[in-house]
């Protein structure tokens, strides 16, 4: 066997951290992986999530014990509260399964998964993402024999969404195809449709009877608002549509190596009746045991505590608060300094786009010359992490970006 597997490429995103790390300059910037770094950039644990961890750790009934197959019970109802909303019809009417995976990367590709087991017209069938989307998109549903198409998304010209392109595809896209949809803050551009193109995006899948999947990574990322930031999947779950959701809590919790995350099916109005959500879980019940056994205990228990109390949830939106207006005054930061050194080109996108990146126009050229030159680390695509920024850092990197556009 050794013989014959070649040599596969490094990770992107894993690939750059791991040069960052060996660069042994002063000066270095990491401005790749999704990551949220203080003004210190220090990774930040979340005070909220200090408590609750403490709260875990001092449970006098805390143990090893395995979880069930489908995970913490209380912990995947309150990730339905938090992504769908309280009042949520599909949670009333009991039509929403819900297993706890190992993040949003678990959770993509049990949803992955499912569908390659039981979507129907399977020959026929692809999955469309946006171009450009995460790049491990293409490689979870590729894994699972998923045939892959894009649809267009980021208008090179605008830096913003090409709507009519992404409407366009929608509307030729075979009928019944998975539409993968960035729920908020989309990666790797920062730019998402407005409440008025999700109206519109959502007419062509209902025409089409396109089978949408959300992926949510960024809740409170966006807005700094969990129920602005859950409004499209809620939109389109009011609209009756069957869907299913890829929940992660790496970010937006801050617990990253944690692995905590949730895949949801929604089924439609009426499937309550006819024993859907049954039938659904015995099925993901047997795809999640032959995979994982059962979902990792100690972060889900940590986000059960902080999503099941009210005053700690509290303190979460205000640690979220915390999070994005950094984020955002970083944004406001760079931009004003492109622009106070003329650099060339426009520099609004950087304020306009949302979430924790903005796909910033670098060529990839450029960025090899930020990397080799100044020590700034960033994707080959022109995405940033505003994260990365800080007061300390600004001025540096700005100065750079304006060398390596100059060049
Ligand atoms: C990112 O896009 O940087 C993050 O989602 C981290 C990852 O797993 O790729």
């Amino acid at each position: 066997t050794a013989d014959v597997v070649p040599q596969a490429p490094e990770d992107p995103l894993f690939g750059l951290m791991a040069a960052y790390h060996r660069d042994s300059s002063n000066l270095k910037v990491d401005l790749g992986i999704g990551a949220y770094r203080d003004d210190q950039a220090k990774p930040w644990i979340l005070p909220v999530i200090k408590k609750a961890d403490e709260r875990v750790r001092n449970d006098p009934n805390f143990n090893h014990e395995y979880l069930p197959i489908a995970g913490l019970s209380e912990y995947c109802l309150a990730a339905q509260r938090l992504v769908l909303g309280t009042e949520s019809p599909a949670i009333k009417e009991n039509r929403v399964c819900t297993f706890q995976t190992i993040s949003g990367t678990g959770a993509v590709h049990l949803g992955a998964l499912f569908l390659s087991k039981f979507h129907p017209n399977q020959s026929h069938t692809k999955v469309y993402v946006s171009n450009p989307t995460w790049v491990n998109h293409h490689q979870i549903f590729g894994n699972v024999g998923w045939p892959i198409a894009i649809y267009p998304y980021f208008s090179t010209e605008s830096k913003g969404l090409d709507i009519d392109g992404f409407l366009g595809t929608l509307k030729t896209a075979p009928e019944g195809s998975i539409i993968l949809l960035h729920a908020c803050a989309h990666n790797p551009t920062g730019v998402d449709p407005t409440q008025e193109q999700w109206k519109q995006i959502a007419a062509v899948i209902i025409e089409r009877r396109h089978f949408p999947f959300f992926d949510t990574a960024y809740q409170g990322f966006a807005s700094g608002d969990l129920a602005r930031d859950g409004w499209a999947i809620r939109y389109f779950v009011e609209l009756g549509l069957e869907l299913c959701i890829a929940q992660s809590f790496a970010k937006n919790f801050g617990l990253y190596g944690q692995r905590v995350g949730a895949f949801h099916f929604v089924s439609a109005p009426g499937a309550e009746a006819t024993g859907t959500n049954r039938r659904i879980f015995s099925q993901l019940a047997i795809l999640q045991r032959s995979e994982i056994s059962n979902p990792p205990a100690y972060g889900a228990r940590i986000a059960n505590v902080v999503l099941n109390d009210p005053e700690l949830f509290a303190q979460w939106e205000d640690d979220l608060r915390t999070m994005s207006g950094r984020i955002s005054d970083m944004r406001k930061g760079l931009r004003k300094r492109l622009e106070a050194r003329g650099t060339p080109g426009k520099w609004n996108h950087i304020t306009d786009q949302i979430g924790m990146f903005s796909f910033t126009g670098l060529t990839e050229p450029q960025v090899q010359i930020l990397r080799e030159k100044w020590h700034i680390y960033m994707i080959k695509n022109g995405r940033i992490s505003l994260a990365g920024l800080n007061s300390r850092n600004l001025d540096y990197v700005a100065e750079a970006f304006d060398d390596a556009i100059r060049e």
